[in-house]
Parts: C-alpha cells; sequence; structure tokens
C-alpha cells in the first residue's frame, strides 16, 4: 500500500512526524539510494529500500524478507540450548522478529531466506508450490554419468522416493567434483543423503538459490532486504 514517505518514516520510529519531515528537508533520506527532498512522495515499502542516513527504515510490523549468506557454524534456530552461533545474531540492525524460511545443516553455507511472514514461508516450504532449491555439494570423487542420472530421476531414501532433481557438474578433478543439484524437497540432509546414497561423501553444501533468485556475490555473514521483484524470482516458473 502506497503512503507518505513521512508517515512510512514516523510509523517506522525514525522520529516524530515533523521531526522526520525535518529529516527529509536535511537531505538525510534516500529512497532506492536517492536523495528525497519531496514532501508528497507516495510509495509502497515494501517495493523500495527507504534510508535513513544510509541506513534502511521499516517499522516493526512491516513484512520483511530478508536474504542471508549463512556461514557454515550458524545454527538456523533463533535460539540455541548448547550456546552455539545463531544465523539470527547476523540480522544487525533488524527490528522484526523473523524466522527462518527451512533450515540449513550447520555445516552448509549459502542462502537462507528469513521473514515475519508466515504466508510467504508457507508458500515457499509447501511442496506444491514447488518452490526448487539449488545447491553446490563438493564431494570426494567424481560420480559417473549413470549415478547422476538415478539422482536426477529420484531414489529411495529412508522409504520415500525423492522427486526429480537436476544436476550438473561444474567442476571435476581426480579427487573432488563439485556438483550443482536442483531439488523441490526440503528432506533432512537430503542432498548429503543423496549423494552419499550413490557413493559420494558431501564435504562442502552451499545453497546457492531459492527458485530464480540467486544468493549472487553476497559475502558471507551478510544480509540483503528483499523487494517485490526478488520474491517474485523465488515462484517464477523454470
Ligand atoms: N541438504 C542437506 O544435506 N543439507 C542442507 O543443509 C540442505 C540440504
Amino acid at each position: 500500500m502506497k503512503e507518505r514517505l513521512q508517515k512510512i518514516l514516523a510509523r517506522a520510529g525514525a522520529g516524530s512526524r515533523r521531526g522526520v519531515e525535518q529529516y527529509i528537508l536535511d537531505g538525510r533520506v534516500s529512497v532506492d539510494g536517492r536523495v528525497v527532498s519531496d514532501m508528497g512522495i507516495k510509495l509502497d515499502p515494501v517495493d523500495h529500500e527507504i534510508c535513513l542516513d544510509g541506513k534502511p527504515v521499516l517499522s516493526p510490523e512491516e513484512k520483511i524478507y530478508i536474504l542471508l549468506n549463512k556461514p557454515v557454524g550458524y545454527v538456523t534456530t533463533l535460539s540455541d540450548p548448547q550456546g552455539r552461533r545463531i544465523v539470527s545474531s547476523l540480522l544487525v540492525g533488524i527490528k522484526q522478529r523473523v524466522f527462518p524460511v527451512g533450515r540449513l545443516d550447520l555445516d552448509t553455507e549459502g542462502a537462507l531466506l528469513l521473514t515475519n511472514d508466515g504466508d510467504l514461508a508457507q508458500r515457499i516450504l509447501h511442496p506444491s508450490f514447488e518452490v526448487t532449491k539449488t545447491y553446490e555439494a563438493k564431494v570426494l570423487g567424481c560420480p559417473l554419468p549413470e549415478s547422476l542420472e538415478r539422482l536426477a530421476s529420484g531414489i529411495e531414501m529412508e522409504g520415500r522416493r525423492t522427486s526429480p532433481a537436476s544436476l550438473r557438474i561444474l567442476r571435476a578433478s581426480s579427487r573432488f567434483s563439485v556438483i550443482e543439484i536442483t531439488i523441490h524437497e526440503g528432506r533432512k540432509r537430503q542432498v548429503r543423503k543423496m549423494f552419499a546414497a550413490i557413493g559420494h561423501r558431501v564435504i562442502a553444501l552451499k545453497r546457492t538459490a531459492y527458485g530464480k533468485l540467486k544468493l549472487g556475490n553476497l559475502p558471507s555473514g551478510k544480509f540483503r532486504i528483499l523487494n517485490k521483484k526478488d520474491i517474485e524470482k523465488i515462484f517464477a516458473p523454470k
């Protein structure tokens, strides 16, 4: 919903209505990287990045979608009785209470979506929407084409067949290979178990995309706030 910039800023706790008007006049507010001095501007905060003094501003109730490059060694739960590092500690400056959409193992890195939008999380996780997840798996040795075909067409895993996957070899040497694998499901340690089933241990795993939303060159441990177009990419047809 479109609203006046000063209303969005005030609701986000950036200051009183008067105060934020002064911020705008002082050139401290930017929208999508451009300083805004027009007091009348109306916009939908979901579609734009609004910053005060270069820092993103959002209200605690505002729906927020975050893409984090999770480092290895962080758990995707919001608290950890064992005292391990938790992903939410990386979300510096985020006021909303967000939760991870699905999980990544402690020893997996890469794309992790976090949001306070339960409906969207459901849509991403529900198999009927078929949101794909793409991973780069570094495995010991180099699987034979027929082994990769087995994984692609589905294998029996804990009494249930995995759904079709796509795979391609990105790099290969005599000792290791890096294989891109795209799956539709999110079963526990699925990628590791799939490769184990063809006799190739995964030694490093990184999620690189949800649907067509790619992690890109986001540095490890850093995050970015997603806009509407990014969200559309998650559900974009294959
Ligand atoms: N598959 C795995 O084995 N681990 C993950 O963290 C994600 C997918």
